[in-house]
């Protein structure tokens, strides 16, 4: 007797991470721009550190037939699944520009690049000063002369308390959940649930175990791993106060419940 095959997908934690955090196709015209402001000429070479499914380094490539990229990652799950998704839309000659390196990001060998940039927060599992520096000398280290370093951070007095965010999609809801955090260590720790429709909640679908670094910190830190210059691009907002996407040069912050932002290190 043959089995009647599910019309259910198939649970994709990575389709569902994607659609619900990231925005590759933004992040590759924010960089680009970035450096164009900053250096007055075009980035060729980008280094995605911690790139997981490698989404960014494949956007990049796509921007200009030039642009190479490469990406960096520990963890061969995510390196495998970008492989067979994103990596597979790529034309025959757009993949030859990307490089996927399963290593560690502290590796002093690691190519050289225009833009080393590091998306989603995940410096944020080193957490002492010393491998914070250590990392941010690797990634000036990895910079071609010109290069910039380009990070993400959050924060506001949200983070300062455990609290869980439901946003709804198409089919899916995606729940941040902050489930504690430490004013003595600095440490938080964040989890990711699913819940598809019609279905039960899956919890800790990701887990982060984190230090919350302030930007006064990460600024210091790359000071003293050598940028010359440390700027902060502080997100626009849109006409319900919510924020809109446009991130700005700014040497003065907004007290609000919750920010996004951006630390960028010039070589
Ligand atoms: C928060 S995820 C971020 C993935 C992706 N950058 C994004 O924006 O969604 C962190 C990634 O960092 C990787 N990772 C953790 N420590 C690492 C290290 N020392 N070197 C390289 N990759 C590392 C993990 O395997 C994981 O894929």
């Amino acid at each position: 007797m043959s089995k009647k095959k599910s019309s259910v997908k198939e649970f994709d934690k990575y389709e569902l991470y994607l659609k619900s955090v990231q925005s590759p196709e933004n992040d590759v015209k924010f960089l680009n721009r970035l450096y164009k402001e900053l250096r007055g000429k075009k980035a060729t070479i980008l280094r995605e550190d911690f790139c997981g499914t490698f989404n960014i380094s494949c956007e990049w490539v796509k921007l200009d037939s030039s642009n190479k990229s490469i990406g960096v990652d520990l963890d061969p799950e995510p390196i495998q699944y970008g492989k067979q998704t994103s990596f597979l839309s790529l034309t025959d000659k757009q993949k030859e520009r990307v490089q996927i390196l399963q290593k560690n990001v502290l590796d002093p060998a690691l190519p050289k690049a225009d833009i080393v940039d590091a998306q989603n927060f995940s410096y944020s599992l080193f957490k002492t000063r010393k491998q914070l520096l250590e990392y941010f000398s690797m990634a000036h280290k990895g910079l071609n002369k010109d290069g910039i370093f380009v990070i993400d951070c959050f924060g506001g007095s949200q983070c300062m308390e455990p609290n869980e965010e439901e946003t709804e999609h198409d089919g899916f809801s995606y729940f941040w959940d902050q489930d504690s955090y430490d004013p003595v260590t600095g440490e938080a720790m964040f989890y990711i649930h699913f819940k598809r429709k019609g279905e039960k909640k899956r919890e800790k679908v990701f887990t982060y175990d984190w230090r919350l670094w302030s930007i006064p910190e990460l600024k210091e830190v790359m000071e003293d791993a050598g940028f010359s210059k440390v700027h902060v691009y502080w997100e626009g907002t849109d006409e319900e106060g919510e924020g809109d996407g446009e991130f700005t040069r700014v040497t003065q912050g907004e007290d609000c419940e919750s920010w996004v932002a951006y630390v960028v290190g010039e070589k």
